[in-house]
């Protein structure tokens, strides 16, 4: 495909996480356009229509597909698959909020909609954009851990007060977040791990805390996953998003066989590296100590407003660049699926007393092969 000159409509779904693309529209600058937003709640839709200067109030969501190049569902977790298959399957580009899907049956419907769409999907899975985990990427594609052979990541983030708006109803994290049991939020944590290791995970465990705080909820309190890579690895990763405490939920850990990385775990703690032969004996340094030689050029650019420690801006950017230059996005269906795949799995190992179960390859399901011959994804 030739480099478009094309200004592309920008719909988004979704008001409330949609403002958080504001920034990375407006660093798109004349690439695209903020024509309309979809939000069932008009009001919602008429606040950000407002704010943000979006020309269009969708009342329906095949509208927002029939009128934009390109959409940003940033609409509750249960929307985002069935949303993007009815947009992917008209011909428009998708990038979708975290996770991709929450059930089986929505990854088959997601897989054969982007298997058979000639339009760009990508996840919007943030996380791996911080600057401190762009530096960590960047670290680890060029070898200086060595072989990646464990990984942790934490979410934790007590949330009860999402759960229920103001007139007692409860929202859709009420049903979809923690009213199922299992790792309901999977990509900010795998994200990043699964990206620097450049592996997926085959089999995995799921326990959990049992229910202490506010046990109407389904979810446990704490639940913990542990993971086997394709390559070997072993991965680990807790969502907590009940249990009082504050807040840290962007804590990654990982070793390898030359050198190790810890995040910081608040008050003031440093992110750190030891790498073998090269750090002094025994001895942390600061990550961002290696950031003038390793975080990417690409990346030096900061875009204003863009939240979640500066991250929020590069999916939706990345995904732009995608679409114009016609090349694959960086988190792909099948990434977006091993990085979501697992938390649906957990929840059939949790309901199995923790079962180490199998965790399909989303490259070998064979949703939609064979709709349109030639047009199918390659498998390896
Ligand atoms: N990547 C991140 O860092 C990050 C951060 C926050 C939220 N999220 C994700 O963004 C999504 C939205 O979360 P939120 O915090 O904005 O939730 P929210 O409850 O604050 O707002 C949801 C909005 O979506 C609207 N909505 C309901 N049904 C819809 C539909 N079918 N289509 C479009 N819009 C619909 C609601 O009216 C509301 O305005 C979730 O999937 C969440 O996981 C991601």
């Amino acid at each position: 495909m030739s480099l478009s000159k094309k200004v592309l409509r920008v719909g988004i779904a979704g008001a409330s996480r949609g403002g958080g693309y504001i920034a990375a529209l407006r660093s798109a600058g004349d690439r695209v356009r903020l024509h309309g937003v979809f939000d069932p709640s008009p009001q919602a839709a008429e606040a950000f229509a407002t704010e943000y200067g979006a020309a269009e109030r969708f009342s329906r969501f095949e509208e927002a597909v029939d009128a934009c190049d390109l959409l940003v569902l940033a609409s509750p977790q249960q929307y985002h698959a069935p949303q993007a298959a009815y947009a992917l399957r008209a011909g428009v580009h998708v990038l979708s909020e975290v996770p991709a899907a929450v059930s089986l049956q929505q990854v088959d419907q997601l897989l054969a909609a982007a298997r058979e769409s000639g339009a760009v999907y990508m996840l919007a899975e943030n996380y791996g954009y911080t600057r401190q985990n762009l530096v960590v990427r960047a670290m680890a594609r060029e070898g200086l851990f060595g072989d990646l052979y464990h990984g942790e990541a934490e979410y934790l983030h007590e949330m009860k007060g999402f759960h229920r708006q103001a007139s007692g109803e409860p929202t859709w994290r009420y049903f979809w977040q923690v009213g199922r049991n299992g790792i309901t939020y999977p990509t900010h944590s795998l994200g990043p791990l699964l990206e620097w290791m450049d592996d997926r995970i085959v089999s995995l465990s799921c326990v959990g805390t049992g229910r202490w705080t506010d046990p109407e909820h389904e979810m446990e309190d704490s639940v913990t996953l542990l993971a086997r890579t394709r390559k070997g690895a072993l991965l680990r990763t807790r969502l907590d998003l009940l249990s009082n405490r504050p807040e840290l939920y962007d804590y990654y850990a990982i070793q390898g066989t030359a050198g190790a990385y810890e995040s910081g775990r608040g008050m003031g703690d440093q992110p750190r590296v030891y790498l073998e032969g090269q750090s002094p004996r025994d001895t942390w340094e600061p990550l961002m100590s290696y950031a003038d030689r390793f975080l990417p050029d690409a990346y030096r650019v900061e875009h204003g407003g863009s939240g979640h420690w500066g991250s929020d801006a590069w999916p939706f950017l990345e995904f732009l660049a995608a679409i114009e230059h016609g090349t694959k996005p960086p988190i792909d269906i099948y990434r977006a699926l091993e990085m979501t795949l697992p938390g649906i799995i957990s929840e059939q190992s949790i309901a199995q007393g923790g079962a180490w179960l199998h965790v399909p390859d989303p490259r070998t399901l064979t949703a939609g092969i064979g709709i349109d011959p030639g047009r199918e994804a390659p498998l390896a």
